[in-house]
């Protein structure tokens, strides 16, 4: 089957609808991956360069770009990317910014078939308080997540190591153990297969199918 080889160049991908609100999002049993994280972290730039499509998700060198809840069906249906606004991010107004926060906040409390949320963190920065309580909030309301360090090519493997080593420290004070994650880049495609082939693996084990299969 074509979604059991994840370094396909492109894969099929199709707009679904954008919407302020989870209610009218679709009631599907299709897994869903939500990519959400500050502002101008590359969310959008990520989910196009792992669907390999330039502009199926709108990108913007001034954050605040996506403002609604953007959903993607990949595979032809098999399963979905949800784009999301991001969060905490100064530069962005007030009003805006506490809007995002409930569409978000809603969103990952109340989509049924979310299988799980990409926590995107800009891997060219220290670790960001926003992005830690952020992560606690997922784990009181117990949304599983993997954590994704982006913008990898614009920074030398050294500072990325080191920064995602700090923010591993910080998370460990509030969590026993590290979530998966993953070094990206939207630029360069680096860290993309290995994103795909871990979705992959979550579909697999949501649909009782044995991965290596
Ligand atoms: P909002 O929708 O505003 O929340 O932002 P976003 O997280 O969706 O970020 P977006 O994908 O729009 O990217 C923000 C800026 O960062 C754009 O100028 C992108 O070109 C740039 N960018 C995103 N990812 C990368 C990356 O991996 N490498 C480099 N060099 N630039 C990136
Ligand atoms: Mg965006």
């Amino acid at each position: 089957m074509a979604s059991e080889n994840p370094s396909r160049l492109s894969l099929h991908a199709e707009f679904v609808l954008s919407s302020p609100k989870v209610e009218d999002c679709p009631a599907w049993d299709l897994p869903e991956y939500a990519f959400i994280g500050r502002s101008n972290v590359g969310k959008s730039s990520l989910i196009n360069k792992l669907v390999g499509k330039k502009d199926l998700a709108k990108t913007s060198g001034r954050p605040g770009k996506t403002q609604l809840i953007n959903l993607f069906k990949i595979d032809r249906g098999t399963w979905v990317l949800a784009d999301l606004p991001g969060y905490g991010y100064a530069k962005v107004s007030k009003t805006q910014r506490a809007s995002f926060s409930t569409m978000i906040g809603r969103y990952v409390r109340e989509r049924k078939n979310l299988a799980l949320v990409f926590v995107l963190i800009d891997g060219r920065l220290e670790p960001q308080q926003v992005d830690l309580e952020f992560l606690k909030q997922l784990g009181a309301w117990r949304v599983p997540f993997a954590l994704v360090y982006t913008k990898a090519d614009k920074i030398s493997g050294s500072v990325l190591m080191k920064n995602r080593a700090a923010f591993e420290k910080a998370f460990l004070k509030d969590w026993a153990e590290l979530p998966p994650w993953f070094q990206t880049s939207a630029e360069t495609g680096y860290g993309r297969d290995k994103l795909l082939a871990y979705i992959e693996s979550v579909n697999a084990e949501l649909s009782g199918r044995d991965p290596l299969a």
